[in-house]
């Protein structure tokens, strides 16, 4: 066989390999033989660069499932490329996300396709802004969403993720009457009431938002239950309280994942970025599942082709963080994984 014929031929594969994973139910405006070509390629060069790809649920079911390796929410992944062989790491989340993989991980190269993969949790506070905090509230500790900077989880003591963020502030509450929670003004009200606290009084909170979770209308809840009689509705612990006061569940993405796995409801209501809803669809095909998401633009600014384009040329994509900053950084997060476990 020539070499066009054995392209043809591992495009094929590549198309019936992504067919198996439910894809073609979603390629709507990028047909499938473009993406079994992004995907084919991207698979090549990340094995002869020795490469491992980590992929957020938010990211497309084209990048999960087509060329992640290590796949599920920001603590999954945090805690899976601690144990990767790989020597570099390619980020498919946000910015964040990679430099606590780097953190974790010093020696190996880390890189984010796409350089406007931010998130406004992460830029609505400064390491300036937490040392302020500190002054005004000596001795309280300051529990971290790990949304945020490295700069901003050098000046913490613990650092949580939706995983476990409920489960450590309980911790915390053991040994402090009062606890610092930042960035997520939302997800550290709701938590501290899911605890018996009360904000303001036993939670000092930043005003730090989600741009994706903070716009969700309680009231469109009301109408799904109408149309959808049995309806289960979740939502992400970033929502307004008033919204989390609507749903059934509140939690991380890995839990809600977890909870339409293991119940059997006539409808699920996912209220969070769409990326999640569409994975549920393609790993529970029969299951009911009712559009209600937004897309996160920073999340949304990686897609295959930034992938392959960082392939080709790493470099300037690369993730640093200077090393003093890095070490207290760490400790905070490796606080995270002792308290979580
Ligand atoms: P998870 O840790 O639940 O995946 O959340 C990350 C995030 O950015 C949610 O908006
Ligand atoms: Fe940040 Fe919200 Fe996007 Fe998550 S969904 S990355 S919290 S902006």
């Amino acid at each position: 066989m020539d070499a066009a014929g054995l392209m043809t031929g591992a495009l094929n594969e590549e198309i019936k390999r992504l067919t198996g994973l439910g894809l073609h139910r979603r390629c709507v405006e990028e047909d499938l033989p473009r993406v079994a070509a992004l995907t084919l390629e991207i698979n090549r060069l990340k094995r002869e660069r020795n490469a491992v790809i980590c992929a957020h649920v938010y990211q497309t079911p084209e990048i999960i499932l087509g060329v992640g390796d290590l796949t599920g929410d920001s603590y999954k992944l945090a805690d899976d490329c601690r144990r990767t062989a790989a020597d570099s790491i390619i980020f498919c989340g946000v910015h964040f996300m990679a430099e606590t993989a780097k953190i974790l991980n010093p020696s190996k190269k880390v890189y984010v396709p796409s350089a406007n993969a931010g998130c406004s949790l992460s830029e609505a506070i400064t390491a300036a802004d937490v040392r302020k905090l500190k002054a005004e509230h000596p001795g309280l500790p300051v529990v971290t969403y790990i949304n945020t900077s490295a700069e901003v989880k050098a000046e913490s003591d613990c650092i949580v993720t939706s995983a476990n963020a409920e489960k450590i502030l309980r911790r915390m509450y053991e040994a402090h009457d009062k606890v610092i929670f930042i960035p997520d003004r939302f997800m550290g009200a709701n938590l501290a009431r899911a605890l018996g606290k009360t904000p303001g009084r036993d939670i000092i909170l930043w005003t730090g938002t989600c741009i994706v979770h903070e716009k969700f209308d309680p009231e469109l809840i009301k109408v799904y239950r109408r149309r959808y009689p049995g309806l289960v509705a979740l939502a992400h612990a970033e929502c307004p309280t008033e919204l989390i006061n609507a749903v059934d569940y509140m939690g991380g993405t890995g839990d809600m994942m977890r909870y339409v796995e293991n119940t059997d409801a006539a409808a699920y209501l996912l209220v969070t970025e769409c990326g999640f809803g569409e994975l549920a669809r393609l790993k529970f095909p029969k299951k009911n599942f009712i559009a209600m998401c937004r897309l996160c633009p920073y999340m949304k600014s990686i897609t295959l082709a930034s992938v392959l384009a960082l392939l080709k040329d790493p470099a300037p994509k690369e993730v640093t963080v200077p090393a003093a900053v890095a070490a207290r950084a760490k400790t905070a997060i490796e606080k995270m994984f002792e308290l979580a476990a």
